[in-house]
């Protein structure tokens, strides 16, 4: 007996959903299955092209002791407060809490765990405050 993929019967539920005329997510580049619908809060750009963020955002957020990859922001200080302050929701000004908040949205599609917030803040206010206390940006 094959195992389920998962990916291939979401897939499989867009392309139905894109065929009925339901709003549709959509095919980012060299990728296989279609992508979440992601929601950018706040216009403006990200620290790096989207493509490369898409690919690379792991490796850019390992603790510092973990890199290990070399990226396009190599040397950069990666800092996830600001993360979040781009990227919280206008709603509950979060990145997690609900599947459209942009953290939220592709892990959960991707059933990728993300465990990062049990420590870190996951809202814009409160990221703020701790950027407030660490320095300016890279
Ligand atoms: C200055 C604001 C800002 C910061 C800081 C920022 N982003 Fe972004 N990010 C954006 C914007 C705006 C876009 C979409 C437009 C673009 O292509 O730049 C984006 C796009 C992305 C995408 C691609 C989304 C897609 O369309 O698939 C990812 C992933 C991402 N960001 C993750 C991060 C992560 C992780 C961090 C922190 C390391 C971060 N961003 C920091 C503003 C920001
Ligand atoms: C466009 C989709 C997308 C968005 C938006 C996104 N991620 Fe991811 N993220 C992924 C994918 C795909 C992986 C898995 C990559 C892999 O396994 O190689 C991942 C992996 C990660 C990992 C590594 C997890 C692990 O267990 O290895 C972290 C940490 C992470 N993302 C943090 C974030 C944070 C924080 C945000 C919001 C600022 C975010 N991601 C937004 C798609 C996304
Ligand atoms: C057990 C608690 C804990 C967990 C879980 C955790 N971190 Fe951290 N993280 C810390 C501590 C403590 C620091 C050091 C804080 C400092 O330097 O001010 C830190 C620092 C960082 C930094 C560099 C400084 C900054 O504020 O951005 C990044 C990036 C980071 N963590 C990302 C992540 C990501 C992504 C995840 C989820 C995969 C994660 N952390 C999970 C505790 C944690």
């Amino acid at each position: 007996v094959h195992g389920f993929k998962p990916l291939r019967a979401l897939a499989l539920g867009f392309a139905l959903g894109l065929s009925l005329g339901l709003p549709a997510p959509s095919l980012a580049d060299g990728a296989r299955t279609p992508e979440p619908a992601i929601v950018i809060a706040n216009p403006g750009h990200c620290i790096a092209p989207a493509a490369e963020m898409r690919r690379n955002h792991p490796e850019m957020l390992k603790h510092q002791r973990d890199v290990t990859v070399h990226t396009g922001t190599r040397g950069a200080r990666v800092r996830l407060n600001a993360c979040i302050e781009c990227h919280a929701s206008r709603t509950n000004g979060s990145v997690v809490g609900g599947d459209d908040n942009f953290c939220q949205a592709c892990h959960a599609y991707l059933a990728v765990r993300l465990d990062c917030f049990e420590c870190h803040q996951a809202t814009r206010a409160a990221a703020r405050t701790a950027l407030a206390h660490t320095g300016p940006q890279p």
